[in-house]
């Protein structure tokens, strides 16, 4: 029998050459070629299946409409992180909980395990920590007593096996990435083996009706280490970020079959675990300096929740000749974008100016909602203007320098309100159309900001109070 080629697959995306390569030709990254053995049974097929004479068996087709008793979504009472799955855990799914190593994935989900383990059986399967270390950190999180049964494994038919016989309702398997099935040849951690567990676990999933939380690492540059292919077998994909000295944490979802995307839920690390942020716009704002010039505050949407934050920008004069662009928390090219538009639409000259940019307390902003209070937060630093600290900020910034509405401007003002701002800037509504005001509502001042010229005026000439 002839040996099977080998294979050279990407570590980065999972694609795959017959020779090896520097640089793999799919996504450009260097060195991440490595040989897997090639699968027997993968050889391309001789004859279409149309063609072969064996008839496959008759499909029983239904209608749209049926009577399937949609079984109840395990609810966790850890409401940030209900609030993400999009009201519970669904049976029979399979998650996947990305994030950077040591970010919190493992102790969010032994919180979530244990909170789930008085309603049925929750195994927690650990490749990463032994029993012991699993043990210590259930103690400091004050959680020794849930009923979740603990094992350290790697190998995924050993792991198969004992769920079958213990068919538990939830499976915490921590990570992904230790895995691997003797199936394969290729060692743990591969893009085969990564892909290959992953698909027996989403197919133990649907078949027994347990729900499977996976725990995957995330590369330098922010994938699932290995292969997207892990994000489209499972159900929903939820990452889990953070700066790294900042407390906050970010869950994130940005895949779900079963309820919204974007939709986030706010932890704070302590000392005894991650602990719930219910309000998380008080939070953002907690620690700023409302006096100082480049800040201002964005009224942001995450999923279907306001939330504000703090923008500070620092422009200053650069001493190299090209000068410097640095952002965290929002996208680069957006900023160059907004940058060239107060260029030549509104007359700053920044061009010989190092600028940083930085939302505060850790979250990533996304929406191009934030472009007018980036442009105010810029002039603002450049001109040396503080920006009233009562005052809210969003809209769009279109490449003629006017500002465009966004969505959900109510919510967005109703947040302000509430944590009480007085006034906000927006873009214009259209004629004839006015703000929805519930009764007792704060009264908010709109000031309607037809472009960013329009933006420099009312900084510059003071009639937005101080
Ligand atoms: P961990 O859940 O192990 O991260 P991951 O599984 O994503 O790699 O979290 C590790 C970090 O969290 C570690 O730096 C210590 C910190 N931590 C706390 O601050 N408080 C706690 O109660 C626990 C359990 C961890
Ligand atoms: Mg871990």
């Amino acid at each position: 029998m002839a040996r099977p080629a080998p294979n050279y697959v990407c570590q980065s995306c999972g694609a795959v050459t017959s020779k090896w390569q520097g640089r793999c030709d799919a996504c450009g990254e260097w060195n991440t070629l490595q040989e897997e053995p090639g699968r027997t049974g993968e050889a391309a097929p001789k004859t279409s299946l149309a063609a072969s004479k064996s008839k496959g068996a008759k499909l029983e087709l239904v209608a749209l409409r049926g009577e399937s008793a949609e079984p109840p979504r395990a609810i966790s009472h850890i409401d940030e992180f209900d609030r993400v799955t999009g009201g519970g855990l669904v049976p029979g799914s399979a998650i996947l909980v990305g994030g950077d190593p040591g970010i919190g994935k493992s102790t969010l989900l032994l919180q979530v395990a244990a909170k789930l383990a008085d309603g049925g059986e929750v195994i927690y399967v650990s490749g990463e920590e032994a029993i012991a270390q699993v043990r210590l950190r259930a103690s400091r999180l004050g959680l020794s007593d849930a009923k979740v049964e603990l094992a350290a494994a790697t190998n995924l038919r050993d792991i198969l096996s004992t769920l079958e016989a213990k068919s538990p309702r939830l499976v915490v398997i921590d990570s992904i990435q230790t895995m691997w099935s003797d199936v394969l040849e290729s060692a743990p951690g591969t893009v085969s083996q990564v892909r290959a567990c992953s698909q027996e676990l989403v197919r133990y999933a649907k078949r027994s009706g347990a729900t499977v939380l996976l725990v995957g690492h995330v590369t330098k540059d922010g994938q699932i280490a290995g292969p997207r292919v892990v994000e489209h077998m499972v159900d929903t994909v939820l990452y889990f970020e953070g700066e790294r000295g900042h407390q906050f944490r970010i869950l994130r979802a940005v895949k779900n079959r079963f309820g919204p995307t974007d939709e986030i839920g706010v932890f704070e690390m302590t000392g005894e675990g991650l602990s719930e942020v219910a309000n998380p716009s008080a939070l953002f704002l907690s620690s700023r300096d409302e006096a100082a010039s480049g800040s201002c505050v964005f009224a942001g949407i995450e999923g279907t929740r306001p939330v504000l934050v703090e923008l500070q920008a620092l422009v200053a004069p650069s001493p190299l000749g090209t000068p410097r662009r640095a952002v965290v928390g929002w996208d680069t090219g957006r900023l160059a974008m907004v940058l060239a538009v107060l260029e030549t639409r509104a007359g700053l000259s920044l061009a010989g100016n190092d600028v940083y940019l930085n939302v505060a307390g850790g979250l990533r902003v996304n929406e191009p909602a934030a472009d007018l209070a980036v442009a105010a937060a810029l002039i603002s630093s450049h001109l040396n203007i503080p920006v009233p600290p009562h005052i809210v900020l969003f809209g769009e910034v279109s490449l003629s320098g006017t500002i465009r509405r966004v969505a959900q401007g109510d919510a967005r003002l109703k947040e302000a309100g509430k944590l009480g701002f007085r006034a906000a800037l927006a873009p214009a509504r259209p004629k004839g159309e006015t703000g929805k005001k519930a009764k007792g509502e704060p009264a908010l001042t709109t000031y309607e900001v037809a472009d960013l010229n329009a933006l420099l005026d009312l900084l510059k000439d003071g009639s937005l109070g101080s």
